[in-house]
C-alpha cells in the first residue's frame, strides 16, 4: 500500500528555529481575459450612470482587467471575473436624472456575481437600496458613501455573511437599525455617518466581536449605548452628534478613538478611561458629564487629542500635572476645574491648549471665581457611575508599559480589511483544478483509473488549517511579545521573521515586510488573494495577513504574512545532520520525496498562475510532527512590492510561444533542485557545489548498471539494509534524470511523482515480504498498470 510511514515521535524533539523562509523576489502577474458578458455589464452600468466623465475611457474595446487603475476608477479581476469595482465620482456630483432607476442599476450590477469589493461613491445614485444587492453573495466590502439613497437598509443584506465592511455614510437612510445588523459573523467596519437613522441601537451589536470601527455620527439615534465591553477588537467608536445617553458606555479598553461629543450623556466618566492605553483621540465635548476629571487622562501613553469642553467636570489641576509628549490638542474649556494651569500645557508653544470659563487660578481666559465652581459642583449632584470596578494595578502597569512601547510603534490608526475566505472554497478549488490539469497529460486514463492516486489527490482537502484570515496588529504583538528579540528568527533581504504564539496556543511564523513605496491596501489585495490560495499539505501554508497603514493617507506601511509554524526541523537535520536516532528510514525518505514532489506540483499547477523557479534547497524543506515534508521557501508573490514595485494584479503570463519555452524551463529548474535534494537523501551527505553534484550524478549513473550489492554500498549507510533493491534503483534512476544538464531531458514533475510512488510501492511490498515467514527479501512482481521508465 501507498501508506504514509508514521514514526513514533521522537521524544522531546527540539524546536529548531531554522524556519527561515528565504523567499525570492519575483512579481507574478497574470493575464486575464474578461468574459464578454462582464464587459457588457460594465458598459451598461456606464449608460445607467448617464455616462459620467470619470468613465469616459470605457468603451467596448478596452480590456478592463488591464486598464491602469486611477484614484477614481479601478477594476480588479481574478480568474476571468471581476472581483473589485471602484467608481468614485467627483465630490458634490448632482443626483442622477429622473429617469435613473436604482433598481435597474442594481439588477445590472449583480451580473458581476464574484464581486467582493464594491465602491460606488459620489455618483448621485438615488432611491431605496434594492434588496437584490444581496445577490452579490461574496461581497466583503461595500462602500456607497455620498449618494442619495434613502429608506431602510434592505434586510436581504443579512444573507451576505461574508460582509466585513459596510459604509453607507452621507446618504439619507432612515429608520431604526434592525437587529440582524448585529448578527454578521465577520463584520469589522460599520459606518453610517450622516444619515437620518433614529431609534436606539439593537442589543445584538454587543455580539459583533470582530467589529473594529463603529461610526454612527450625525444621525438621530438616542437611548443608552448597548454593552460593548465584549467587543474586544473595537478601536474606533464615533457617536458624535446624536442623542445618546445618559450613562457612559461600557467599552473594551482597546479603543484608539472614542468620540461621544454632542450627545446627552449625564453620568460621571468611567474610571476605566485611565486604562485605555491605546487611546489617541478622546472627544467628550458638549455633553453634561459630571464628577471628577482625572488629570491622568492628559498623560495617557497614546493620547494626542483630548476634548472635554462644555461639560460639568470638576477637579483640581496642578502645575505639576504631567502630559503625554504627543499630546497636541487639549480643550478643557467650560467645565468646573480649579487649581493651576499645568505647566506642560501652558508652557508649550506646539500644543493647542484651551481652558476658558473654568475656575482656574489665572487671570486669563474668562475664569469664574472659585465659589462658582464649588456651588455648581454641589448643585449637579454627582451620579455614581454604574460600573465601579477599578482597573487592577497589574492591568494598569501592563497597560502603561505596553502603551509606551506601543506609542512608539503604533503611530497610526490601523485600518484592516478582514478577509476570511470560505474554507471550503480555498481548499476544494485546487483539488478540482489539479485533477483537471491531469486530464491533459498523456497518462490520464491510467491516473484516473488508479483509485489510490485519486484518493491521494483528494487528501488535499484534509489540511486541517483554519481559514485564511486577517490578523490584527495587536494580535501579532501579543503573539510575539511586541516583536521581542526572543521571538526573532532571522532576517533576509525581504524582511524579518518572527516566531509567535497565538492566544489559542498555536505557534506561527510571522514575516514582516516593510513597504518602500506608498500604495493603498487595494493594490495588494490581489496578491493577498493569491497567497491565501497557497495552502497545501506539502507547503508551509499561509494562515493570514495583516496590513499596517499610515494614518495620514491610509497607505500600507508594513504587511505581515502569517504562516504555520513547522516544529520538527529541516529535512537535512533528518538526513545528513541527524544522529542515528534521528535519521529517516528508507521508506520515510521516499515518502518525504513524494511530499516534496507534490508540493512542487501544487506550486506549478495547483494555483493560477503557477509559481515557478522556487530555488528549492534541502534546508527549506521542513518536517512537521508527523514527519510530513513541507516546502517553506517558495517564490512568493507580493515580495516585489516591498521592494517598491507594484502591480495591480493584472497582465503577463506570456502569451507568445517563445515564452512558453521559458515556462517549461522554469518548471525544469525546480526538477533539478529536487534532484539535488534527492541525491542527499540517497547518499546521506550534502554536496557542496553544482560541480560536485554532477560528479556524484555521474558516479550514480555508472553504478546503476551494476549489481545490487554495489548499488547498496553507495547508499547512505543508515538505510543500506532497509531498502529494497528495486526501490533504491528506481530512486537512483529518477535522481540521475532530474540532474540532467539539459533541462529538456529532465523528467516532468508528474513523471518524477510516478517513479517515486512506484519506489514506495515496491519498498512496501518488499518490507511485507521480508517480514513474512520465509524472511527472504522477495522481488515484487511489477504492477502492470504502473509506468516504469527503465529496465
Ligand atoms: C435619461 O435621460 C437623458 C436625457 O435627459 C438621456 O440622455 C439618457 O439616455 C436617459 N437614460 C436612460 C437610462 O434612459
Ligand atoms: C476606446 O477608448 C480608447 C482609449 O480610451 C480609444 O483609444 C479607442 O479609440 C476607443 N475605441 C472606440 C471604438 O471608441
Ligand atoms: C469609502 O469611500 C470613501 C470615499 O471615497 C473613502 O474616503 C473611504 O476611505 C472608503 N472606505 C473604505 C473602507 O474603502
Ligand atoms: C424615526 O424615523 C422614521 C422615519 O424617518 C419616522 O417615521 C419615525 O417617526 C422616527 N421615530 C422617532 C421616534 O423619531
Ligand atoms: C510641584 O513640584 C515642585 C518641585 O518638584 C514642588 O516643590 C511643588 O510643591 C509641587 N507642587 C505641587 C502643587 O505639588
Amino acid at each position: 500500500m501507498l501508506a504514509l510511514y508514521m514514526v513514533p515521535m521522537a521524544k522531546g524533539f527540539r524546536h529548531q528555529a531554522c524556519l527561515v523562509l528565504a523567499i525570492i523576489l519575483l512579481l507574478i502577474n497574470q493575464s486575464e481575459q474578461l468574459q464578454s458578458s462582464q464587459t457588457h455589464t460594465l458598459l451598461r452600468l456606464q449608460l445607467l450612470l448617464n455616462y459620467p466623465d470619470i468613465l469616459s475611457s470605457w468603451n467596448s474595446t478596452i480590456n478592463f482587467c488591464n486598464a491602469e487603475p486611477t484614484s477614481q476608477v479601478t477594476v480588479v479581476c481574478y480568474e476571468e471575473s471581476i472581483t473589485q469595482l471602484h467608481i468614485i465620482g467627483n465630490k458634490g456630483s448632482p443626483s442622477l436624472p429622473r429617469n435613473f432607476s436604482v433598481d435597474s442599476f442594481v439588477t445590472t450590477l449583480v451580473k458581476l456575481p464574484n464581486l467582493k469589493v464594491l465602491t460606488l461613491v459620489s455618483l448621485g445614485l438615488w432611491g431605496p437600496l434594492p434588496g437584490k444587492i444581496a445577490r452579490l453573495s461574496s461581497l466583503e466590502i461595500l462602500n456607497m458613501t455620498s449618494n442619495l439613497l434613502y429608506g431602510a437598509i434592505p434586510h436581504e443584506l443579512s444573507s451576505v455573511t461574508s460582509l466585513q465592511t459596510l459604509i453607507l455614510d452621507d446618504n439619507m437612510f432612515s429608520g431604526r437599525l434592525p437587529e440582524w445588523l448585529g448578527l454578521f459573523p465577520v463584520l469589522a467596519v460599520l459606518s453610517l455617518r450622516k444619515n437620518l437613522f433614529n431609534g436606539s441601537l439593537p442589543d445584538s451589536f454587543s455580539s459583533l466581536e470582530n467589529l473594529r470601527v463603529l461610526a454612527l455620527s450625525h444621525n438621530h439615534f438616542f437611548g443608552e449605548v448597548p454593552d460593548f465591553s465584549s467587543l474586544t477588537n473595537l478601536q474606533e467608536l464615533d457617536l458624535e452628534d446624536n442623542a445618546f445617553g445618559s450613562q457612559f458606555p461600557q467599552l473594551g479598553n482597546k479603543l484608539v478613538r472614542l468620540v461621544l461629543g454632542k450627545n446627552r450623556f449625564r453620568s460621571g466618566l468611567a474610571s476605566e478611561l485611565s486604562s485605555y492605553y491605546q487611546l489617541q483621540w478622546l472627544d467628550l465635548s458638549f455633553n453634561r458629564f459630571v464628577g471628577p476629571f482625572p488629570p491622568s487622562l492628559l498623560s495617557l501613553p497614546s493620547i494626542t487629542y483630548l476634548n472635554i469642553a462644555d461639560n460639568k467636570l470638576t477637579g483640581m489641576l496642578s502645575e505639576n500635572t504631567s502630559c503625554n509628549a504627543e499630546l497636541e490638542f487639549a480643550d478643557l474649556s467650560s467645565n468646573l476645574l480649579t487649581g493651576h494651569l499645568p505647566r506642560c500645557l501652558s508652557d508649550s508653544k506646539d500644543r493647542v491648549f484651551l481652558y476658558a470659563r473654568n475656575c482656574l487660578a489665572t487671570a486669563k481666559e474668562n475664569q469664574h471665581p472659585l465659589s462658582f465652581c464649588r456651588n455648581e459642583a454641589l448643585a449637579v449632584g454627582i451620579l455614581p457611575h454604574h460600573k465601579k470596578t477599578k482597573p487592577s494595578k497589574v492591568t494598569l502597569a501592563l497597560g502603561i508599559t505596553g502603551g509606551i512601547i506601543g506609542g512608539i510603534v503604533l503611530l497610526g490608526l490601523i485600518f484592516i480589511f478582514v478577509r476570511r475566505l470560505n474554507a471550503n472554497k480555498t481548499i476544494n478549488k485546487p483539488t478540482t483544478r489539479l485533477i483537471a490539469e491531469k486530464a491533459s497529460t498523456a497518462y490520464t486514463s491510467k491516473l484516473l483509473s488508479n483509485a489510490r492516486y485519486i484518493s491521494q489527490t483528494m487528501k488535499l482537502g484534509a489540511l486541517g488549517l483554519p481559514a485564511f484570515r486577517t490578523f490584527s496588529l495587536e494580535e501579532l504583538e501579543n503573539a510575539t511579545n511586541n516583536f521581542d528579540t526572543t521571538a526573532f528568527m532571522g532576517e533576509g533581504s525581504q524582511g524579518q521573521m518572527y516566531r509567535g504564539q497565538l492566544k489559542d496556543g498555536t505557534f506561527v511564523a510571522i514575516r514582516c515586510l516593510k513597504m518602500k513605496k506608498r500604495h493603498s491596501t487595494q493594490s495588494f489585495m490581489h496578491h493577498v488573494e493569491l497567497i491565501s490560495k497557497l495552502r497545501y499539505r506539502h507547503l508551509v501554508s499561509a494562515l493570514g495577513h495583516c496590513f499596517e497603514c499610515y494614518l495620514d493617507d491610509s497607505t500600507v506601511s508594513r504587511i505581515f504574512l502569517i504562516f504555520e509554524y513547522v516544529p520538527n526541523g529541516t529535512l537535512r537535520s533528518w538526513i545528513s545532520e541527524g544522529h542515528a536516532r534521528r535519521s529517516l528510514t528508507w521508506a520515510q525518505r521516499i515518502s518525504a520525496a513524494i511530499g516534496i514532489a507534490k508540493g512542487i506540483q501544487f506550486l506549478h499547477t495547483g494555483i493560477v498562475p503557477g509559481v515557478y523557479s522556487n530555488k528549492l534547497k534541502i534546508t527549506d524543506i521542513l518536517m512537521d510532527q508527523n514527519l510530513v515534508a513541507k516546502i517553506s521557501s517558495y517564490n512568493l508573490p507580493l515580495l516585489a512590492e516591498s521592494a517598491g514595485k507594484v502591480g495591480h494584479g493584472t497582465s503577463v503570463l506570456p502569451k507568445d510561444p517563445s515564452n512558453s519555452a521559458r515556462v517549461s524551463y522554469e518548471d525544469k529548474a525546480d526538477v533539478y533542485d529536487f534532484g539535488v535534494i534527492l541525491l542527499e537523501m540517497i547518499l546521506g551527505k550534502p554536496s557542496k557545489s553544482r560541480n560536485e553534484v554532477q560528479i556524484l550524478k555521474n558516479e550514480l549513473q555508472a553504478i546503476m548498471a551494476t549489481d545490487d550489492g554495489t548499488r547498496r554500498s553507495i547508499a547512505d549507510p543508515a538505510v543500506q539494509t532497509s531498502c529494497s533493491d528495486q526501490s533504491l534503483k528506481t530512486m537512483m534512476e529518477i535522481c540521475v534524470r532530474c540532474l540532467q544538464k539539459d533541462p529538456a531531458e529532465r523528467p516532468s514533475v508528474e513523471d518524477v511523482l510516478w517513479n517515486l510512488q512506484f519506489a514506495a510501492q515496491v519498498q512496501d511490498a518488499w518490507r511485507v515480504d521480508s517480514q513474512s515467514s520465509d524472511g527472504s527479501p522477495g522481488s515484487p512482481s511489477q504492477p502492470p498498470h504502473l509506468r516504469v521508465s527503465f529496465r
